[in-house]
């Protein structure tokens, strides 16, 4: 049994609700040890963790790490919000009473580190004296050291944030356990693995995953879902799946800030990465400021809306990522910067590393190199052509390391916010951008945003799988209540953000993608901006403001006149069919406010009319 007592005097580990929270999870888990962590004992773990096999080397102060092969992805199905209140059950948040989960989750939890060491994290989830500082601290207990390496990248480490709390008592406990990862049926009816955030307890409870997204808790369970929650519960801020970025104009002098949802692997940290510093020549700078989640408040004294990014690091997907898409996110993980790599390809003899898209063509000569499993390319049966990196492999590292961070990225004040955009995958009928003015469009604009299940294979005919704000995997409070906290709190700004929808990804029937999308968005968003200044004024259509071609910057880019009209065109008979699929849609949502269904009203009479 760990000598608890004696391990957080050691570490100087004061706050006493802390000293209790391990104290019971170290007794209940039955951890061997207890060791308390800070950002400056990363060289020591990392060596620790290349000693034991659990992180190979990738070249300079690079790591690679696989993990178990069931183990790729978040997991939505196993994901549940727990709370003692039924009427918190929405549409998505698959809400269970806490009297059934904390025992149950207790119980799998019960013995289940026994042998390991249980490593207390303690973080904060935003830059030090951020005014939402109070929803911030958490300590995450974990029994997996790379899982604390990670962490240390994700969030800000240290033992200061939770001894120096205002309120001793307010931090999240965030119980991280891995369980026996190869007998957790993973997929059957007996699947143990549970992902539980107990909400109105502010408890996280996550059992049966190694894998980032289920495992580091201060990003997506406490950094998306407690903070959803406990921004709709103080009535103070939102939480939300949104890169942000800053743009300025280097002849005006002027800087705007942008933040939206696209739904997973639909181009956040691409778009937030790529438009890198020299985009479009030498007039406009692009500053990197989140890429996955944003929390949103307006500030007591100006009456402005504020964003900041909560996370200290990038946990992005590999796949594409090279000089020509991405070029920030490739420096970002240069030889030095302490990245991590997960299930991508791999050579231990050369330690190179390699992902779909990271070259035209995978290296060509396949001696020493392993696939994501750890299968040798070199003994593959003839005509097995399964890629190399698993397609949601990832890299970690931390925001100091991205080329074009911005240089107030730590400020605790967080950014005025000029526009919230929202974007998904549509093969047809979304324009390459529209904007809206009014709060209750931009909102329902939000709750009807979607993706493509996947090209062709899953998706019934244009039917989107309708992701809200691109949160439906971490909504925690009902759908209805979580749009009236939406207009709530935007309508308290003194000044309304611009809110727009944008589409990169429209097809021509060949396939192909009509716009190039990557680099290139940062003209579709230069025209916003020009729209919220009164430089340009658009092209008033019944589901909002699309650029004409004379406005849109097009300088040297190559795109045929048909395609160009697609994309700033509105496909009426398709938009139709769309409002009938979100009657639908709405309609599974309780306690939608009237505003959201008068907007939808609005829309659908505007393009009857048209
Ligand atoms: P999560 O990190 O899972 O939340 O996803 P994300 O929204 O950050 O997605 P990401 O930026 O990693 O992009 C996912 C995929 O979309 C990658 O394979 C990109 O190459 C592709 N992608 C991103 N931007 C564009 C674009 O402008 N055009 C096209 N065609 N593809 C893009
Ligand atoms: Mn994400
Ligand atoms: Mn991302």
């Amino acid at each position: 049994m760990a000598d608890v007592e004696a391990a957080l005097d050691q570490a100087g580990l004061t706050n006493p609700h802390v000293r209790e929270y391990v104290s019971y999870w170290a007794d209940l888990t039955g951890a061997e040890r207890v060791e308390v962590i800070s950002a400056s004992d990363d060289a020591r773990l990392a060596q620790e963790a290349l000693d034991a096999g659990e992180l190979l080397p990738a070249g300079e102060g690079l790591y690679y790490s696989r993990s178990y092969h069931k183990d790729t992805a978040r997991s939505e199905e196993r994901t549940i919000v727990a709370t003692s209140n039924p009427e918190d059950a929405g549409a998505y948040n698959n809400w269970r009473p806490s009297s059934e989960m904390k025992p149950l989750l207790e119980g799998k939890m019960r013995g289940a580190s026994a042998g390991k060491t249980m490593y207390v994290v303690p973080y904060l989830m935003a830059p030090p004296g951020s005014p939402l500082e109070a929803y911030a601290a958490g300590v995450e207990l974990t029994d997996s050291r790379t899982v604390v390496m990670h962490m240390i990248r994700m969030a800000r480490v240290g033992i200061d944030y939770i001894n120096d709390l205002a309120d001793p008592n307010s931090f999240v406990r965030a119980v991280h356990v891995t369980g026996d990862l190869e007998n957790l049926g993973h997929g059957t009816p007996d699947d143990a693995r549970y992902f539980v955030t107990v909400a109105d307890e502010r408890t996280i409870l996550h059992f049966g995953s190694s894998y980032g997204g289920n495992a580091l808790l201060g990003k997506i369970a406490h950094g998306l879902r407690q903070a959803a929650y406990d921004g709709w519960a103080s009535g103070k801020f939102l939480s939300e799946q949104f890169m942000l970025l800053g743009i300025t104009d280097k002849e005006t002098g002027k800087k705007y800030h942008i933040c939206g949802g696209f739904p997973s692997a639909s181009g956040k940290t691409n778009l937030a990465m790529t438009l890198a510093p020299d985009a479009l020549g030498d007039r406009y700078y692009v500053d990197f400021y989140g890429d996955d989640i944003a929390w949103l408040w307006v500030d007591e004294n100006d009456g402005k809306l504020y964003g900041m990014n909560p996370e200290f690091g990038v946990f992005g997907v590999a796949k594409d990522t090279n000089e020509a898409t991405n070029p920030g996110a490739l420096h970002s993980v240069d030889a030095g910067s302490g990245a991590i790599f997960t299930n991508i390809a791999y050579n231990p003899k050369t330690q190179e590393v390699w992902w779909e898209g990271k070259t035209p063509n995978p290296p060509e000569d396949v001696t020493g190199w392993e696939d994501w499993k750890g299968d040798l390319i070199s003994e593959r049966a003839e005509g097995d052509d399964s890629p190399w990196a698993h397609p949601n492999s990832r890299f970690t590292t931390t925001l100091s390391n991205v080329p074009n961070v911005a240089p107030d990225f730590n400020s605790p004040q967080g950014v005025p916010i000029d526009a919230i955009i929202f974007g998904g995958r549509t093969r047809d009928r979304e324009p390459l951008i529209r904007a809206m003015t009014d709060l209750a469009e931009g909102v329902y604009d939000g709750l009807t945003l979607g993706a493509e299940a996947t090209f062709a294979a899953e998706g019934v005919d244009g039917q989107l799988r309708y992701d809200p704000m691109s949160m439906r995997p971490f909504m925690s409070y009902p759908e209805g209540a979580y749009a009236a906290h939406w207009l709530k709190i935007i309508s308290q700004a003194n000044e309304m953000p611009l809110f727009a929808h944008v589409n990169w990804f429209q097809r021509g029937d060949d396939g192909r993608f009509l716009w190039p999308g990557y680099r290139e968005n940062l003209r579709p968003l230069l025209w916003l901006m020009q729209l919220k200044a009164g430089e340009v004024s658009g092209r008033q259509t019944p589901v909002g403001i699309i650029p004409t071609k004379e406005e849109l910057n097009l300088e040297g880019l190559d795109i045929p006149a048909e395609d160009l009209d697609t994309i700033l065109t509105i496909d009426n008979a398709r938009w139709q069919q769309e409002i009938e699929n979100r009657d639908v849609h709405l309609a599974a949502f309780h306690g939608l406010p009237e505003e959201i269904w008068e907007a939808h009203r609005r829309v659908k009479a505007a393009l009857e009319a048209d």
